[in-house]
């Protein structure tokens, strides 16, 4: 099975490097080109090796309980929520104490911060709003649901509600343009988990008015319609693209107000709808950033950088997916919340691969909370392991890393669980290939087998034409050519083991006999392999278990 194929865009000219002069000055943002994606922080392409803190961390007093995990995980960036009522609890009285602790505790560690801000929704309810707007539902109307009745979430329909959200999010953004100058906070989310439960949309007098009227331009302009009402133009998916309209829309005028302020990059993140086939949109967040409405979140919330998902799912397929649906020429691919269980933390290979901004298992805290089914059911040490063994692999390359992924020259892979896969998984990385099984002992060729947990995973990245580095854990790895002319074959010049230090690629050993004629097995360790490769016209050497 091949799991994707892609062409190198040509990038000459590009200035990567970081710009010392620019990076005091310059705000982090991401920068698009021939459909990749970095994210700039202090001039440099960046690789957020996250982690999100559980839910009611968001206080002073917790951060004791925080830092020891995210010491423990190595990650380079945490996210954070703030939650309006934390920050407004009177109306017009605001209070960043919070923040006032947060942003010197997390320099100290040289730890960068994405900031969520809880607000009209968060996993679609006012939970987070502050009691004088919860208590207030003249003033901050609720949806109202197909039957007439009240529902839970607060309607995208209302000034009232947008406009005092707007000015809360925006004295946040005024707090870090003042209180941040040096950029810990990189990047800010916009309310949490938009759409509604239960509801496709807000039926009030006031979302029925516009749902009769026209459909707004730009919205045909990006999905290519003709003009009319919102039923003649998208059919059965009316409601929800209604839906999703006016929350993008919505929000969008929050981010836009906060950019003026800082501009840092936004984020909007999805609680996730099915992969395959399409449920009724009132069984999962209607109106949110699921990956149906993706273009309608690109149409209506221009101020908002990305969208992301949130993917919880264990299941393998699936969680590709995602990543498929969310990795886009217009949209750079993040996952904001993953879960925190073991078999998570082989899907950073996948992501990195992909070339995504950041990764951010949800949960990373000794608070005592554990969100079990959708991660762990405790955070124990060798849980934390398999997540701190990606970032200690990645942490000292990931400026590198985030470059090669600018420039679409990564791959990763995961360990399937589908039995169709036979423990293998395929790279098309154009002239060659690569095939990677789990669970073969080291040396020989029986059949793979599988881990006994699912916990292995590789990334590759194209450093020359002919040379990549590889790394991974739990997994053999095979090179190939993709379409050999007749006689051509292939040969393994070098394989060397090493390390990045400050941009600097430090030898320790080469690979050779056992350790290469039977693939290059990655085991438990952290290593890091530069591999030469090249083409002869001759016999192929004879194949030492390698299925290419
Ligand atoms: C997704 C939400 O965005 C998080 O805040 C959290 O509630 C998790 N779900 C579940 O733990």
């Amino acid at each position: 099975m091949h799991i994707f194929s892609r062409t190198l865009p040509t990038l000459a000219g590009l200035a990567l490097a970081a710009h010392p002069a620019l990076a005091a000055s310059e705000a982090p943002h991401i920068v698009s080109r021939a459909g990749q994606h970095a994210l700039i922080v202090d001039g440099a392409p960046f690789l957020m090796l996250g982690a999100q803190v559980n839910n009611s961390a968001n206080y002073p007093a917790m951060l004791p309980e925080v830092w020891p995990a995210i010491e423990k995980m190595h990650a380079n960036t945490v996210e954070v929520p703030i939650g309006w009522e934390q920050v407004e609890p009177v109306e017009g009285q605001f209070d960043f104490s919070f923040l006032d602790a947060l942003l010197p505790q997390a320099r100290e560690r040289n730890l960068r911060l994405v900031l969520l801000w809880f607000g009209t929704w968060k996993n679609t309810a006012p939970s987070y709003a502050p009691e004088w707007v919860k208590l207030d539902q003249k003033r901050f109307p609720h949806m109202i649901n197909a039957k007439g009745e009240t529902h839970y979430a607060l309607s995208p329909h209302h000034r009232s509600t947008l406009e005092a959200d707007k000015r809360a999010f925006v004295k946040l953004m005024e707090y870090l343009k003042k209180n941040d100058p040096q950029n810990t906070v990189i990047m800010v989310q916009p309310e949490n988990e938009t759409g509604s439960y239960g509801a496709v949309r807000d039926f009030s007098p006031v979302a029925q008015k516009l749902f009769e009227g026209p459909v707004p331009a730009p919205l045909l302009r990006q999905m290519n319609k003709k003009p009319g009402t919102w039923r003649q133009v998208f059919g059965d998916d009316a409601d929800e693209f209604f839906h999703a309209w006016s929350i993008a829309h919505y929000t969008n005028e929050i981010a836009e107000a906060g950019k003026a302020v800082k501009p840092l990059p936004m984020l909007m993140n999805a609680a996730l709808a099915s992969a395959f086939g399409r449920q009724p949109a009132s069984t999962y967040s209607s109106g949110g950033p699921v990956h149906f409405v993706i273009d309608v979140y690109k149409a209506a919330a221009p101020a908002i950088d990305l969208v992301a998902p949130d993917i919880y799912t264990r299941d393998h397929a699936a969680y590709l997916a995602y990543l498929g649906f969310y990795d886009r020429p217009d949209n750079a691919l993040m996952v904001p919340e993953t879960g925190n269980d073991k078999e998570f933390a082989r899907f950073f290979f996948p992501v990195v691969g992909r070339g995504a901004i950041g990764f951010a298992p949800f949960g990373m805290d000794y608070t005592g909370y554990y969100n079990y089914p959708l991660g762990a059911k405790d955070l124990d040490d060798a849980t934390m392991e398999l997540f701190a063994r990606n970032y200690r692999l990645f942490g000292p390359m990931q400026r590198e890393w985030a470059k090669w992924a600018f420039e679409g020259k990564t791959w990763g892979v995961a360990e399937p669980t589908d039995p169709k896969a036979e423990h293998s998984q395929h790279i098309d990385m154009g002239k060659y290939k690569m095939t990677v099984t789990f669970g073969q002992w080291q040396f020989g060729t029986e059949k793979p087998t599988g881990n006994p947990e699912p916990v292995g995973g590789v990334a590759v990245a194209q450093l020359g034409e002919n040379e990549f580095l590889v790394t991974g854990f739990r997994s053999r790895v095979y090179f190939g050519l993709s379409k050999p002319a007749p006689l051509e074959s292939m040969m393994t010049l070098r394989v060397e083991e090493g390390h990045f230090d400050n941009g600097k690629w430090i030898f320790r050993r080469v690979w050779n006999g056992d350790s290469t004629d039977y693939g290059l097995n990655f085991t438990g360790r952290e290593q890091v392999l530069r591999v030469k490769l090249t083409t002869y016209k001759g016999t192929p050497p004879i194949p030492v278990g390698n299925p290419n």
